[in-house]
């Protein structure tokens, strides 16, 4: 059979990226332009900062991913899109570059919703076999799934209130430490102890999540110590939130496999580059004799990658879309 070239564009938040993957799994080439460094500046993504960014920036991108492979856009199979969800201005840029190149190089569309996106990093290193529990944990979701096939998702949980990655970023700023806050919460955990006693989310059997009681409590405990002049541990804070938040993700997630009976498991998105979350899905993986799956950390946080990977049973499938493909910021998967 002759060989796929998926273009995978990818902009819905703060990361110009654009790839270039064979057959749905090999990575033939990746660009990705972080804007992490404009919008540390002001502790958060700038919605509208970071769309004038991604426009002025993407074309570069795409020359510079050009100038990485012998392969032009002639070889391309179909340019593939994250149309969903995410920071509408910042989507629509990404979208309508794609549409322009489908048209003038006459390339299917395809569209790539960016939770599907972060699953599907997993096919970069070993093909999913179905049906497979996935865990997806980033700054704006945390999920459990349930995939029988390619592209079916069937929601299990997810949050009720903050995404996991949401609050490592706020536990982080009210520790004054730099955006983004999960890599920095998960440096100074590491050399801290378990000793702040902190509230365990939702103690019930449900597969939903809720991270909002244990953000406030994190919130109130600063505030009260800053208020009595009492200096705060950070390593020992960042530690305490980092084994309470990653327990009640491998606790939910050892409930949906007693209930679901899988025997594999993949978690995924920008919190599954975390070690201690690695590590203790592993010990649960070895426990239940699952297979587990978790993408190396280059394709754990946004990239066109993994766009690119979701798109192949798309396009064998012949799932295109038309130019009427409009960009979803709230849009679930499903
Ligand atoms: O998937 P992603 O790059 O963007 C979204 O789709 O949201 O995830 C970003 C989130 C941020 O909240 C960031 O703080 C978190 O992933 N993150 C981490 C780590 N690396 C990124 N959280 C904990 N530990 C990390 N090492
Ligand atoms: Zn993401």
């Amino acid at each position: 059979m002759k060989d796929i070239y998926i273009l995978g564009i990818e902009t819905s938040c703060d990361e110009t990226s654009i790839a270039i993957v064979k057959n749905g799994s090999e990575d033939i080439a990746t660009m990705i332009l972080s804007q992490m460094d404009i919008h540390a500046k002001y502790g958060g993504v700038v919605p509208e900062i970071a769309s004038r960014t991604h426009a002025e920036n993407i074309t570069l991108v795409l020359d510079e991913l050009f100038s990485k492979t012998i392969l032009t856009m002639e070889d391309m199979s179909a340019i593939a899109v994250t149309y969903a969800p995410g920071l509408l201005g910042s989507l629509l840029v990404g979208l309508e570059f794609a549409k322009t190149l489908a048209l003038v190089y006459e390339k299917p569309l395809i569209k790539v919703h960016h939770l599907a996106g972060h699953i599907y990093a997993n096919n970069l290193e070993k093909k999913m076999e179905f049906p497979i529990l996935a865990l997806l944990v980033s700054g704006g979701h945390t999920e459990l799934v349930l995939m029988k096939k390619d592209h079916h998702y069937e929601v299990l949980g997810a949050t009720l209130d903050d995404a996991v990655g949401e609050v490592y970023d706020k536990v982080a700023k009210v520790l004054d430490l730099p955006y983004p806050g999960g890599p920095n919460i998960e440096q100074y955990a590491k050399s801290g102890q378990n000793n702040y006693p902190l509230p365990i989310p939702m103690q019930n059997e449900s597969l939903d999540f809720s991270y909002s009681g244990l953000k406030s409590a994190i919130i109130n405990l600063v505030y009260h110590e800053k208020q009595k002049g009492n200096a705060i541990n950070k390593n020992d804070l960042a530690c305490s939130f980092q084994v309470v938040a990653v327990d009640e993700l491998i606790r939910k997630t050892e409930l949906a496999i007693k209930q679901t009976k899988v025997k594999r498991l993949i978690v995924a998105g920008g919190v599954s580059a975390n070690q201690y979350l690695r590590s203790q899905m592993a010990e649960l993986a070895s426990k239940h004799q699952i297979e587990l799956s978790i993408p190396v950390m280059k394709y754990c946080t946004d990239n066109a990658t993994m766009i690119a990977a979701a798109a192949y049973p798309l396009f064998l499938l012949g799932n295109f879309a038309d130019f009427s493909l409009n960009a979803e910021a709230l849009k679930k998967l499903s």
